[in-house]
């Protein structure tokens, strides 16, 4: 309560005091882009949550920019306001971001996160060539300028050209400066033309050593070099990591003095296997739920990895204390195929009860890979709404097959709760529905038609191995018995 009306106080004051953002319309638009070689535009809805959450930040961010750079600008624009601008810029989202240049055509996307300082460094970098001219005097200070810089040196034309042409790429994450003066290059210990990366972390200086100096050999030692070794999970990195394919260690900290502790013990191992397993850290006061999902309790720190092609999660026993010997002989013992893995399953029912089948991790192999049926397995989550709305037409084709003796012997359908139970199944979206044919288990085919049960009723028809139409064979039943009724009644 205290907090919020001290912001409301604040926020009362700044609008009085005037405001460092500029509000923009339709007929202001164009010419205060022109008039300003660098503007960070917000397109805003005065509803919208994350624009109320940004506000404030943005604030912050106008006023350094102004005290500090008047070349670079904040504008917003409610978007409720002005349509016809929102449309012209085709806005889809709130709040969406963008950087102009001097021009409505000359825009890129705003990729910096949604806070002050991160907004101040994201314009500053922009508003700087995307490569800075370094000489003798500028080069120490330029080294330590940013978390990562990239100078590059070089005496030709040719190289200059490559080495901008990374640059402009990725000019929004790092800063990249170049000099040709001989003299620097030889007092960095290299022989032109060469890159070298300065970091504050980990080895602070990367040199370059690939054969050659072209665009996509560049681009590919900056991507990997600025990786951190030991780096940091968050809403940011996540998808990086999983799509990486490699398993992830990762230990859970709640306090600063741990992270630095335990950064520093498995530092060595991040160099040891690095292409071959990801370490980082996560913050168990921000993502503490997280824990769930590698099947560890909410207790930290803690240390599990997640090997991410099987699905499997291996953890630091929670009982004992996390010590540098103990990780050493954990993290040697996954590398040696001699851990086992801490299977997440919910209980089994003890009868199924129909008309759909339920699968646990602890029963998936006998259920799902039961060579003498046809499964059909939807992977949900309690939580997904798009579950809740397949789920009575799922039902309903659990129907056809659980109440008929013999199609239950060739065809079941199936569901697993994928967040409680670790299934060796890729799943990346709620629900996934794949067939398990009989006899074929190692080539499940995933769903991807209506979710109607004509057409997963047709899927199965199709795609198993006893090719059974349930929905066609109910209907002859029904006509069946039917006849037989009527014959009944004669
Ligand atoms: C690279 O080329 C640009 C454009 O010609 C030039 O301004 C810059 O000084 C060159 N950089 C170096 C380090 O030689």
């Amino acid at each position: 309560m205290k907090f919020s009306l001290i912001s409301t106080v604040l926020a009362a004051t700044s609008v009085a005091l005037g405001t460092d953002v500029h509000s923009l319309t339709k007929a202001s638009f164009d010419s205060f882009i022109q008039e300003h070689p660098l503007t960070l535009a917000e397109f805003f809805a005065p509803w919208c949550g994350h624009c109320k959450a940004l506000a404030p930040e943005y604030e912050q961010a106008a006023t350094i920019l102004a005290g500090s750079n008047n070349e670079i600008a904040l504008a917003k624009i409610d978007c409720t306001e002005e349509n016809d601008l929102c449309s012209d810029h085709d806005i889809q989202g709130f709040p969406t971001l963008k950087v102009f240049r001097g021009s409505a055509e000359n825009v890129s996307p705003y990729l910096g996160a949604r806070k002050a300082d991160a907004i101040v460094s994201y314009m500053n970098k922009m508003s700087l060539p995307a490569v800075s001219t370094i000489d003798k005097t500028s080069l120490e200070n330029f080294k330590t300028s940013d978390d990562v810089v990239v100078v590059g040196f070089f005496a030709d034309n040719d190289a200059n050209k490559t080495f901008t042409a990374v640059a402009d790429v990725l000019r929004e994450s790092f800063l990249f400066g170049a000099t040709s003066d001989p003299a620097l290059a030889e007092a960095e210990g290299v022989t032109v033309p060469a890159v070298v990366m300065y970091k504050n972390y980990d080895d602070a200086k990367t040199i370059y050593t690939g054969s050659s100096f072209t665009t996509d050999e560049l681009l590919k030692f900056v991507k990997l070099e600025s990786v951190p070794l030991v780096g940091e999970v968050g809403p940011s990195t996540f998808s990086g990591y999983m799509q990486s394919g490699l398993p992830l260690a990762y230990i859970f900290i709640d306090n600063d003095e741990h992270k630095s502790k335990f950064v520093e013990i498995l530092l060595p191992f991040a160099r040891k296997y690095k292409g071959k397993m990801n370490i980082a850290t996560i913050d168990a006061v921000k993502y503490g739920q997280h824990a769930n999902n590698v099947n560890l309790e909410q207790q930290w720190p803690a240390f599990a990895i997640q090997d991410i092609e099987s699905n499997l999660k291996y953890i630091y026993d929670q009982a004992s204390e996390i010590t540098a010997e103990g990780l050493e002989a954990f993290i040697e013992a996954f590398h040696a195929g001699s851990l086992s893995a801490k299977i997440k399953s919910q209980e089994a029912p003890e009868v199924q009860e129909g008309p759909v089948v339920i699968v646990t991790a602890n029963t998936y192999d006998e259920l799902v890979l039961d060579e003498d049926k046809d499964v059909l397995i939807e992977f949900y989550a309690t939580w997904c709404s798009h579950c809740k709305r397949l789920a009575p037409i799922y039902e309903e084709l659990g129907e056809i097959f659980w109440s008929d003796e013999d199609l239950k012997t060739k065809v079941t359908i199936a569901k697993v709760d994928t967040p409680e139970n670790d299934v060796p199944d890729e799943v990346r979206g709620f629900p996934t529905i794949k067939l398990y044919p009989a006899g074929d288990k190692s080539n499940p085919i995933e769903y991807e038609g209506d979710r109607t049960l004509q057409s997963l009723n047709d899927f199965i028809r199709d795609n198993g191995k006893y090719h059974i139409d349930g929905l066609a064979a109910m209907k002859s039943k029904f006509v069946k018995e039917e006849k037989i009724e009527e014959h009944d009644e004669l």
